[in-house]
């Protein structure tokens, strides 16, 4: 599958959703980090913000929830315009069940797993998904250094993914920048979460640009 960058709007200015949207409109997607204050110690934005981005931008949403009981949010997020949701595995009661969920209401299936979770115990799971999200920091905030130790699980999991020769996308989230970007490329990762490294950039338009060469190099 194509590489694909998904800038994340967590580091953008939560003032200006739609002009941050438009910033990086060569994007593939946009990520957006829902945190509740539980399941990570940050709290940024619910169902109403989404929907109204979900107006604002053609740029498809990627829905990132670091929340408590998604069973019960996530499938608002695909009723709110979402086009992908993510729930966390550590928090869900019923992954597979939510997934199901979420395709039927029309969006892509997408479970994330914290660094600490392993991906061994779910690879029965993994033809319920559209997407698996490999952590690469622990979830809760922009800007924090890559965790090198998450490389082997991305190559292990792309292992999986070949192995039961599935179409699911591989994505990471967190430290991602031109320093650690190949080296995920080259482990297996497909589609890569960039905040800080495309909102904090002079032209997040041309940082977008450059993880992707670099990704697909
Ligand atoms: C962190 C969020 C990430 C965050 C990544 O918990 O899930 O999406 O925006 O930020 P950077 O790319 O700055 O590490
Ligand atoms: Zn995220």
């Amino acid at each position: 599958m194509a590489v694909q960058i998904n800038p994340s709007i967590l580091s953008a200015d939560f003032a200006r959703l739609a002009d941050e949207a438009e910033a990086v409109a060569g994007a593939d997607w946009l990520h957006v980090d829902v945190m509740d204050n539980h399941f990570v110690p940050n709290l940024t934005l619910g169902v109403p913000v989404v929907e109204s981005l979900a107006r604002a931008t053609d740029t498809p949403l990627d829905c990132h929830l670091m929340i408590e009981a998604p069973d019960r949010w996530a499938p608002q997020y695909v009723e709110a315009g979402a086009s992908s949701v993510t729930f966390h595995v550590e928090a869900a009661a019923a992954p597979v069940r939510l997934a199901r969920e979420i395709r039927a209401k029309g969006a892509r299936a997408a479970m994330a797993l914290r660094p600490a979770t392993p991906i061994e115990p779910y690879e029965d799971l993994l033809p319920e998904l559209d997407m698996l999200l490999i952590m690469t920091v622990e979830p809760g905030f922009g800007g924090q250094a890559f965790l090198d130790i998450m490389l082997s699980k991305i190559r292990r999991t792309r292992e999986l993914i070949s192995k039961h020769g599935l179409d699911l996308w591989l994505q990471i989230d967190g430290g991602v920048s031109a320093s650690t970007i190949e080296r995920c490329a080259e482990a297996g990762a497909d589609v890569f979460v960039a905040g800080s490294a495309v909102y904090g950039a002079d032209d997040p338009a041309e940082a977008v640009r450059g993880l992707r060469a670099q990704a697909e190099a």
